[in-house]
């Protein structure tokens, strides 16, 4: 599905996600994780800017707050920004219909900074 956010691919159901709980898909060669919160679904790009491993969709979440279960280093799964510190991981927009979620991929790469 093309738009002006970009073109959104399918990447899993809605119902293989849990309240709270991080999933990981791989899409365009891409570790993503997912999360539920409070009926909003929310995608940021699974690897911690700290030591570059893909393990945030294991960590903890706090109301929006996502620590990384290695070092600590937290974020906010809605904006993508760290918590404590000047970095931030790559968002992605969501879309659901018909039970299946979408994440945009922006056509031009650059944008998403
Ligand atoms: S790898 Fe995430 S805080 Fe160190």
């Amino acid at each position: 599905m093309r738009t002006s956010d970009g073109t959104y691919e399918p990447v899993i159901a809605l119902n293989r996600l849990r309240e709270g709980t991080g999933t990981s898909v791989r899409v365009r060669d891409v570790e993503i994780a997912l999360f539920l919160r409070d009926d909003t679904v929310y995608a940021i790009e699974n690897l911690c800017p700290h030591q570059h491993i893909p393990v945030l969709a294991e960590g903890e979440l706090d109301g929006t707050v996502l620590t990384c279960p290695m070092h600590g280093w937290s974020f906010d799964i809605r904006t993508g920004k760290c918590v404590h510190a000047s970095c931030r991981l790559r968002k992605f927009d969501v879309r659901i219909e018909d039970g299946q979620i979408y994440i945009a991929f922006p056509d031009e790469e650059e944008s998403w900074w």
